[in-house]
């Protein structure tokens, strides 16, 4: 079919959305609560374009043939600004202290229609009645704050409500509570979050309203302490997103600069951990399958990959009868900070109390990881406030070769490392079975307690593609 965009014509499929067809044009069109696949709610109606003289919402609205659409006009310009100017009275709207500040969708978008007015809230200096007092006061008291979190922080003020978390939560743990102008995103009666932790929400929030929880401030003081070692480690899948965060630091050896310029003394790529894990893996497997073997006349005995955190924490609360079959080593990143704290520290000479190990990680489900040995888990996204807090510029960054670590690893890790990909590289007699995302994993998961599905290994991912699509990577923002 055809349709035209401006006065335009462009070929349009059926199904398709005004929306899509104009992503695909590249012609701008605003949007916050529609993003990729996710289900498209029409919350908040920046998407509006005109059809026939009446404004409609791009994401939503299908295409049919000889439809005639236009992006831009004063009258769209208008309606966009005053739903902006809407969603910005229920927003916190404190930027200079935001943990997203210059980093946030919603901030962006304020700035591009310059949403400079305050009509729909007045500011403290105008209120001149007590009613006007007490509806502000109503509007903050359902704010809801968790900081408790070990891995995520929310808090509501910053919420749009966009619903992008409720739609990409693979275990369904946010909704709305209460009703009309006193609904807020949160979790079932309000109760902390207690889900799988793989970062999905953090990663699609548009606001700050769900971030990482971390201690960034403490890593600051290390790497300003003279008398601490800072270690970081890196996990490769974060080269995956770092551009997002920092145009131009396209590889390894450029991530290792900046952190030297940060003040990290040591950098090490996690590689060696990724090869002593899957040794130990093996080591894991083989004999307990030939045991298994020989005492059940079976052929094959179960074990789960404990490589993804996330898919732990979901066996473990939907699954807990196969529990027993998740792999007891240590991971990749745990191997590593133990190594850096035990043989490391022995080799140099130094007290391992005075070391911080500091994973850069693409995982917001590795935050539970932190032990004694490995001391704080950052995500890129945080990677990238560290830099801001220090106020330092990689613009020119040049590359520099990771610290080598022990003897080094074998090149053939390489691939693993970035997307986790354990099964190509465990010895080929094991019959191996993947899968990647919570409903493939629940199939298979079903499919094993039905007994339709036997296996040596099960490498299961909670992040589709795995760890190259983290949910502690960094997401390009771009609104147009
Ligand atoms: S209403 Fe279309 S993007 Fe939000």
């Amino acid at each position: 079919m055809e349709i035209k965009i401006n006065g335009k014509k462009y070929a349009a499929s059926e199904g398709e959305t005004v929306l899509d067809v104009c992503r695909r044009e590249n012609i701008p069109v605003p949007t916050l609560c529609q993003h990729g696949k996710l289900k498209r709610e029409a919350v908040c109606r920046l998407c509006l374009v005109e059809i026939g003289g009446k404004l409609v919402t791009s994401c939503t609205t299908k295409v049919s043939n000889g439809l005639e659409i236009i992006t831009e006009s004063e009258k769209i310009k208008k309606a966009r600004e005053i739903n902006l100017e809407l969603l910005w009275s229920d927003h916190a709207g404190k930027c200079i202290s935001c943990k997203k500040n210059r980093q946030c969708e919603f901030q962006k978008l304020a700035e591009e229609y310059k949403i400079e007015n305050f009509h729909f809230v007045p500011r403290r200096v105008e209120i001149t009645s007590d009613e006007e007092l007490n509806l502000v006061r109503d509007n903050w008291a359902r704010v809801v704050v968790d900081e408790e979190n070990p891995v995520i922080a929310r808090t509501t003020e910053y919420c749009v409500e966009c619903r992008r978390c409720i739609n990409i939560c693979p275990v369904k743990s946010y909704g709305f509570n209460h009703r009309g102008g006193a609904s807020v995103v949160g979790t079932a009666y309000n109760e902390p979050l207690d889900c799988i932790f793989c970062g999905a929400c953090v990663k699609h929030c548009p606001t700050a309203a769900l971030t990482d929880q971390g201690d960034l401030e403490n890593i600051v003081k290390d790497l300003d302490n003279m008398n601490i070692l800072a270690v970081a480690v890196i996990d490769p899948a974060v080269l995956e997103s770092i551009g997002n965060e920092f145009p131009g630091v396209d590889s390894k050896e450029k991530l290792a600069s900046l952190l030297r310029e940060l003040g990290f003394e040591k950098v090490f790529d996690s590689g060696w951990g990724y090869e002593k894990y899957v040794e130990a893996l093996e080591q894991e497997i083989h004999p307990r399958r030939w045991l298994f073997q020989k005492n059940k006349n079976n052929k094959h005995q179960l074990i789960i990959s404990s490589f993804c955190p996330s898919a732990e924490l979901y066996i473990r609360k939907y699954f807990p009868e196969l529990s027993g079959h998740i792999a007891k080593t240590l991971r990749p990143e745990e191997l590593m900070a133990a190594a850096v704290k035990n043989e490391y520290a022995r080799q140099e000479k130094i007290d391992s109390g005075n070391i911080r190990t500091v994973l850069i990680s693409a995982c917001t489900a590795r935050k539970k990881l932190k032990s004694s040995t490995l001391d704080c888990i950052i995500t890129v996204r945080e990677l990238g406030r560290l830099v801001r807090l220090k106020k330092y510029n990689p613009k020119n960054i040049k590359e520099v070769q990771a610290d080598k670590f022990l003897n080094g690893y074998d090149e053939k890790y390489e691939k693993m490392t970035r997307f986790g990909n354990l099964s190509e590289i465990l010895k080929s007699d094991l019959a191996i079975q993947k899968a990647n995302g919570v409903l493939e994993i629940k199939k298979v998961l079903e499919d094993i307690q039905k007994r339709e599905l036997e296996c040596d290994f099960l490498e299961v991912m909670v992040c589709p593609e795995g760890c190259g699509n983290g949910g502690g990577q960094s997401m390009k923002i771009s609104n147009f």
